[in-house]
């Protein structure tokens, strides 16, 4: 078959746009995405996040309506954090009844009860020290820690949640959470597990937008982001604890961790692109650097391609807002 024409011709299915989409082998829609949402307690007015230009934080009391926007848009899913004005050594406000995770939850189903409300299960926003757990002698404590993560979470799933999502990466937070779920009678609340987590600088522009009070960093709990079979290891216990999903944060700089994680589980799983990916892309468009639409569409494929099947993104409104 030696000739002076090219034994292959990729080109052919190139030619057109139809062409095109006739064989584009990845595609994402509303039913993949997850929008993170920042609510805070006690004010009045919507706070813009400086390092993440179009994102604000909502007022408690506008969040209902916030919630019906979403909907009409086309949005399936929110993910919620709290902007809490309740701060102490152990973060209890997310386990009273009436604190600011439950209320969350109960708004937003009260508002529109097919949206699905994942709720994340940390302490970070509402500790005085910012760390995502209980300090004893400088250090997080583990398993004082999965008490209270327990404990958020019924009262997350009592308010509402459909999904408890535990963002604290303390081992064994999934079992310890699946147990008190079963045992308050929760036995239908699913748990999306940020599995594979990594200590990212890329969650600078977050610490704004959730107001942390953290100094230093979440080395000694979070991930290495240099450890790629440690990321997979990680993933497969939290399936073993009984996860029902699992998840990879961040996202676009993870797309190996990704792809391993899709062929070591069947569970579905997710990917999070987090407040740095986004502030990337908005600052280099407001530079005129890139196209933000193009590049937003090409970093939500690159995800899904990687194997993702949900992506949680600060995007997500925009994108339903275009029509997707
Ligand atoms: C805290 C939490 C973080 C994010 C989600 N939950 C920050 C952190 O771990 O420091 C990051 C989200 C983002 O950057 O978009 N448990
Ligand atoms: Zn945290």
């Amino acid at each position: 078959m030696s000739s002076q024409f090219p034994e292959a011709r990729p080109r052919r299915l190139r030619r057109n746009a139809s062409l095109r989409s006739l064989f584009q082998e990845t595609e994402f829609s509303l039913n993949d995405l997850v929008l993170p949402i920042f609510v805070e307690e006690e004010i009045d007015d919507f706070v813009p996040i400086n390092s993440m230009p179009g994102v604000m934080r909502i007022p408690e009391s506008k969040l209902a309506g916030e919630i019906e926007r979403y909907a009409r848009a086309g949005i399936k899913s929110v993910m919620t954090f709290g902007v809490s004005h309740h701060l102490d050594g152990n973060g209890s406000d997310t386990w009273r009844e009436d604190g600011l995770v439950s209320r969350m939850s109960r708004i937003a189903k009260d508002a529109v009860p097919e949206m699905i409300v994942m709720s994340d299960t940390c302490f970070c926003e509402y500790t005085d020290h910012g760390h995502c757990g209980v300090l004893h002698n400088h250090e997080v404590d583990n398993d004082q820690t999965l008490l209270n993560l327990g404990k958020q979470a019924v009262a997350a799933a009592r308010a509402g949640a459909d999904v408890i999502a535990p963002s604290a990466a303390m081992d064994g937070q999934v079992q310890a959470i699946r147990r008190a779920l079963d045992e308050a009678g929760f036995t239908q609340t699913a748990i999306m597990a940020y599995s594979t987590k990594f200590a990212s600088a890329l969650y600078g522009p977050f610490r704004e937008a959730g107001g942390s009070a953290l100094k230093g960093d979440r080395k000694s709990y979070q991930m290495n982001p240099m450890n790629r079979r440690e990321a997979v290891r990680e993933s497969l216990l939290d399936e073993q604890e009984g996860a029902d999903a699992l998840m990879v944060k961040p996202a676009g700089a993870y797309l190996d961790i990704i792809r391993d994680i899709r062929e070591a589980s069947r569970l579905p799983l997710s990917a999070y692109q987090v407040s740095g990916e986004y502030a990337m892309i908005k600052f280099a468009a407001q530079a005129g650097a890139i196209d933000e639409d193009r590049v937003v569409r090409e970093s939500l494929g690159a995800i899904k391609r990687a194997g993702a099947d949900l992506i949680f993104t600060y995007f997500a409104m925009d994108l339903a807002l275009a029509g997707i």
